[in-house]
């Protein structure tokens, strides 16, 4: 079985084939466009989608070796994403699956997430939990058999990969900011500066990260920092980190201020997942989502499984940001139920799981 996924809800134009739930290829390319600009700008996103996604079809099928005429289904993200991005991959999906005469399976770009743990052995088995960390959700879900979810908690204001996004910038780091932040943390220390945990009591499995980031923001004031810094996207977009406006003590102490941001973020995740644990009484525990990359995360997530005899499972590098094996991997799921997607299929920007 030959599943052709597409994914175009953010930045990433992306284009994968799997056969048999095996990964053929897996096409990424990623939007540089919005470096300068500090974030995702919604039109640009669509319209470097409508440039990428005839190439990145045609490498995904001849890295794969699957001809368009053995494809079975067209997988494709509907959302959640922006509008005009998720609608690009959308129609793209709907005129290839018809002019091929083959079924259309709409996607959760979420649920994709969840399946990128299944792209590799060893899977997880169900029930299992899974923390979907990335730049516009951070969610704790209860994954009872395929593609039956519960969501047992989110954000209650930014997610993880956001405030990420949001100190780097603050810091003139550039875009996006998570791999930035965590590269500069490896050198720091996380006891530099004490910021506050977001536990919101003894029980809630729901986060809040919005208090991390402005309590960063206000030591960087206290420290002398004027917002916005002249020249600091320009300056950081290469991820060189040290814009020169940025006052000499917060300078020397970036690695330091990221660490200990990193920390207090990592530390509310660990914890959250470890309620959920006990809560659930579920033993196999999976994260995915553009957060999951963070090296920090996934080495506290190990030693918290080994020490608390818990299973962990973390994708490969490649599958925690988007991309579009994940999307063919859920979409695998869908299609062999038989749960394919009408033609009058529509973009839903704020779909949820
Ligand atoms: O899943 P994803 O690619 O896109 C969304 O669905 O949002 O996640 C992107 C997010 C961004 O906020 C990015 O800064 C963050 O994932 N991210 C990281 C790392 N790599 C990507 N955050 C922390 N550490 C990383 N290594
Ligand atoms: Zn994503």
């Amino acid at each position: 079985m030959n599943i052709l996924g597409i994914e175009t809800s953010c930045d990433e134009t992306s284009a994968a084939v799997l056969s048999d739930g095996e990964v053929r290829s897996n096409v990424i390319s990623s939007q540089l466009v919005h470096r300068e600009y500090g974030g995702v700008v919604p039109e640009l996103a669509s319209r470097a989608h409508q440039q990428l996604i005839v190439p990145v079809v045609e490498e995904a099928l001849r890295v794969s070796g699957v001809s368009m005429d053995s494809l079975d289904a067209v997988a494709v993200t509907y959302g959640p994403g922006l509008m005009g991005a998720l609608l690009v991959g959308l129609n793209f999906s709907k005129a290839l699956a018809y002019g091929l005469g083959i079924p259309l399976v709409g996607v959760n770009h979420m649920e994709g997430h969840i399946y990128s743990n299944f792209l590799e052995d060893p899977n997880p088995e169900y029930p299992f939990l899974c923390l979907i960390v990335s730049g516009g959700h951070t969610q704790l879900v209860l994954i009872t058999s395929p593609l039956e979810h519960e969501l047992l908690g989110e954000t209650l204001d930014d997610a993880a990969g956001e405030a990420y996004d949001k100190v780097a910038k603050m810091l003139g780091l550039g875009f996006p900011g998570g791999p930035l932040v965590d590269r500069l943390a490896q050198n720091g220390r996380p006891d530099f500066m004490g910021l506050p945990r977001s536990l919101l009591g003894n029980t809630s499995l729901e986060f809040s990260f919005s208090g991390v980031k402005t309590a960063v923001l206000y030591w960087l004031r206290d420290n002398g920092y004027r917002y916005p810094l002249e020249g600091a996207v320009d300056g950081g977009s290469e991820g060189t980190g040290t814009p020169h406006s940025l006052p000499e003590h917060i300078r020397t102490h970036l690695s330091d201020i990221c660490a200990s941001f990193q920390s207090a973020v990592v530390e509310v995740l660990v914890e959250k997942l470890l309620r959920a644990v006990r809560a659930t009484g579920v033993s196999h525990v999976a994260i995915a989502g553009g957060v999951s990359a963070n090296s920090e995360l996934r080495r506290r997530m190990d030693s918290t499984a080994r020490a608390k005899g818990f299973k962990i499972f973390i994708p490969a590098l490649k599958y925690c940001t988007d991309n579009a094996a994940m999307i063919a991997a859920a979409g695998t799921l869908r299609f062999k139920r038989g749960m394919t997607s009408g033609f009058d299929l529509n973009a839903i920007p704020n779909l949820s799981l």
